[in-house]
């Protein structure tokens, strides 16, 4: 559920609450707020979503103003530079208005409701004391060796930074010419860039995959068509002819389904830009489906992160691949110095031979960790597609009240009722060593067998009274 709000500067935090609780309907699930960004700074804004636990989104007025709406002021978009700062905000995750603009004040606030909160992510799961199984980082990361490079790098940041020897580094890493390489601060950057320097007519979103693409395409105003794979196996097809935007994951984020390189690359052809999100790649061993070195593929352009097997996500440090001209528009979306000096480095030290022979044990490791953890689950659960890469989705019954006796326990799984074509009942769990998997295993039984004696108590009693 988004709020939109539009508010006064030198708003109190009382009166933007007062707005918001008198909109919000009395069963919700997780809310958000949004403004214009030049609003979000405002701290009765700030303190009102931090008291709630509330994130916090600035959009600017021209991806504000892109965004239809039912009451639309000419006044409004004198003063801002868009017509609706509250119903557009609101809209712009998508979703249906449930509540139109209404004054409080000095406050408008609006609400939608979305299907699925498409900017909710495992991290705000993980919180801290409980047993990480909701965010995919490899555990006992970043190596020492990597922290050494990290810190030497901040020592030698009084400078800007020179993306040069990254950029050589990472074309030699995949056997791509330099101007074929675009550095990024983390994966996630490029799906805004795409979204800022593509007209899209027809963006074709696979789903169930990461949201922040559709998330990124939706806040620059694009339409989205989604492509629902059909469960169990979640596998690639049905691709529409005309769509010049697909965008895809592989391995895909939730489902670990790793699609053939040749159904991917299927895809691609003229007129149309294929993206293929590889930041679990090298979670696979010898990454058999990856993409990552093909130049001759039309419109291919391919996503890597080090955040996932490196312990780098606070680092925000990643790059894509992809036809010349496609990287030099998306780099003309980037600030200048888009990449701080600690995240060359590691772009640098993570590209060595010595670095990727590491990753690739971590990858057979990996490999061994989910079979166990997959020995470890109860029979009473079922696991969804043919798991391949550092998590497994798992469809559980009675999930959402099976993941917050989780959390009661200490352990933290990532909800899959986010991710759109999954529900409450699927379950996303980190690969971690087989202890952790077991001690896992053995708590989500215990809880399993508990919520059934439960709902058989619960039978009995009402059969006793009829
Ligand atoms: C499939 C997928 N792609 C990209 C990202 C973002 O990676 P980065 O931290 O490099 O932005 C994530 C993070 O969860 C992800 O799951």
């Amino acid at each position: 559920m988004t709020v939109g709000v539009g508010a006064a500067t030198g708003v109190t935090v009382e009166e933007v609450l007062a707005a918001v609780d008198a909109v919000l309907p009395a069963v919700q699930g997780p809310v958000r707020l949004a403004t214009l960004d030049a609003r979000s700074t405002e701290p009765g804004l700030r303190e009102a979503a931090a008291r709630r636990g509330w994130p916090l989104t600035g959009h600017p007025a021209a991806a504000l103003a892109t965004v239809p709406v039912p009451a639309p002021s000419a006044r409004v978009a004198a003063a801002v530079g868009t017509p609706s700062v509250a119903e557009a905000a609101a809209l712009l995750d998508g979703g249906q208005l449930v509540v139109g603009k209404t004054v409080h004040g000095r406050v408008t606030v609006a609400v939608a409701r979305q299907d699925v909160d498409l900017r909710h992510h495992g991290d705000v799961e993980a919180t801290p004391g409980l047993v990480d199984l909701a965010v995919n980082v490899r555990a006992g990361t970043p190596p020492d060796w990597l922290r050494a490079v990290l810190h030497e790098a901040v020592d030698s940041s009084a400078g800007y930074p020179d993306a040069r020897t990254a950029r050589t580094a990472v074309a030699a890493a995949h056997g791509r010419a330099e101007a074929e390489v675009l550095l990024t601060a983390g994966a996630a950057e490029t799906f805004t860039l795409l979204a800022r320097a593509l007209r899209p007519r027809r963006a074709v979103v696979v789903h169930p995959s990461f949201t922040e693409p559709e998330a990124a395409l939706r806040a620059a105003g694009h339409p989205v068509e989604r492509l629902l794979l059909a469960p169990p196996g979640h596998l690639l097809g049905g691709v529409p002819e005309d769509a010049d935007l697909v965008v895809l994951g592989n391995p895909t984020n939730p489902t670990s389904v790793l699609h053939p390189a040749e159904t991917v690359a299927a895809l691609a052809r003229p007129g149309r830009v294929l993206v293929v999100d590889e930041a679990f790649a090298d979670t696979v061993p010898g990454e058999p489906a990856s993409l990552a070195g093909r130049a001759d593929l039309p419109g291919l352009l391919v996503v890597r992160s080090l955040t996932k097997t490196w312990g780098l996500a606070g680092l925000r440090v990643g790059y894509a691949l992809g036809p010349a001209d496609l990287v030099a528009a998306l780099a003309a979306q980037q600030p200048h110095w888009p990449v701080s000096t600690p995240a060359l480095a590691a772009l640098r030290a993570c590209t060595t031979p010595a670095a990727l022979a590491e990753a690739a044990a971590a990858a057979h490791q990996l490999t061994e960790h989910r079979a166990a953890l997959l020995a470890a689950l109860p029979a009473a659960v079922e696991v969804v597609g043919a798991p391949r890469s550092s998590f497994v989705l798992l469809r559980v019954p009675g999930g959402a009240q099976v993941r917050e006796r989780l959390r009661e326990r200490g352990w933290a799984v990532r909800r899959g009722d986010t991710f759109p074509g999954l529900t409450g009942d699927h379950l996303r769990v980190a690969v971690r060593d087989p202890d952790t998997s077991r001690a896992f295993g053995a708590v989500l039984a215990e809880i399993l067998a508990e919520v059934r004696s439960e709902v058989l108590a619960a039978t009995t009693t009402s059969e006793e009274t009829r």
